[in-house]
């Protein structure tokens, strides 16, 4: 394994990308660039682009792509992802967002652009059981008895159902996916930078063919 590493995992909410990539970011020594994230804690932080983009994701619609591309375009500039690599977690999600993102790659361009393949039906059983700690984002999945508060093992944090976790915002997101974000794999596969991962079946077992398929590609 070379650490360092240009990546984008593509994927249905819900699919796994969130917890597939903090686990190749430590393994590739590269900083996670999670979009979701990067929205969900300015929205904590209650700037302006939170407060907009919070109306936005409870909603389960999609931020604007001049402002998604602005955010990212500065993050993977600072200086360790310019010099280590980065892994895309929830971007690009159009085929503007891909467009923009190839003009701001173009000198260091991607290894890989993996879609880490899980269907509708399952990612709706794994985001009605999801519980997320509000502090640091661990993920958690609840089952027949929810620890009441529940708390964070990693960090202390109040651990809860995300805001854009309701079925009206996830249906609406999975329809945008299959709208918006879907024409991405064709996008990738044309220019020959796409692998298919299967994201069904033990978290570990996923996480060996993600790697698989990055040292396929570098
Ligand atoms: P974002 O935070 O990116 O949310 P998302 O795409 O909806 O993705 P999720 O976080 O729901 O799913 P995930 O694939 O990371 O799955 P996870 O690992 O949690 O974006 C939120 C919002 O921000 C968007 O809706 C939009 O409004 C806005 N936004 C962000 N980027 C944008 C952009 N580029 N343009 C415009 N708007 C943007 O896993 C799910 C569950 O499954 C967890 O409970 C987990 O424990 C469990 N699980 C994981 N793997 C497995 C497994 N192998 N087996 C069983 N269970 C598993």
């Amino acid at each position: 394994m070379i650490p360092g590493a240009r990546l984008i995992i593509l994927g249905r909410q819900g699919a796994g990308k969130g917890t597939q990539c903090v686990r190749l970011s430590r393994h590739y020594v590269v900083p996670h660039i999670s979009t979701g994230d990067m929205l969900r804690t300015s929205a904590r932080e209650g700037t302006e682009l939170g407060l907009m983009a919070k109306q936005i994701m409870d909603a389960g619609g999609l931020v604007g792509d001049e402002v998604m591309i602005g955010l990212v375009g500065e993050r993977v500039r600072k200086p360790d992802a310019d010099t280590r690599g980065y892994i895309l977690d929830g971007f690009p999600r159009t085929v503007a967002q891909a467009e923009a993102l190839a003009r701001i790659t173009a000198d260091k361009p991607l290894h890989a652009v993996i879609d880490l393949d899980v269907p509708r039906e399952i990612v709706l059983e794994r985001i009605s059981s999801r519980r997320v700690c509000r502090d640091c984002g661990t993920n958690y999945t609840a089952g027949p008895v929810v620890p009441s508060p529940w708390i964070c093992d990693v960090c202390g944090g109040d651990v809860a159902q995300r805001a854009d976790d309701t079925p009206d915002s996830v249906n609406r997101r999975l329809d945008l996916y299959e709208t918006q974000t879907s024409p991405l794999i064709a996008h990738y596969s044309k220019l020959g930078m796409l692998a298919v991962v299967n994201g069904i079946g033990h978290p570990d077992h996923v996480f060996k063919r993600l790697c698989d398929a990055v040292e396929a590609r570098r």
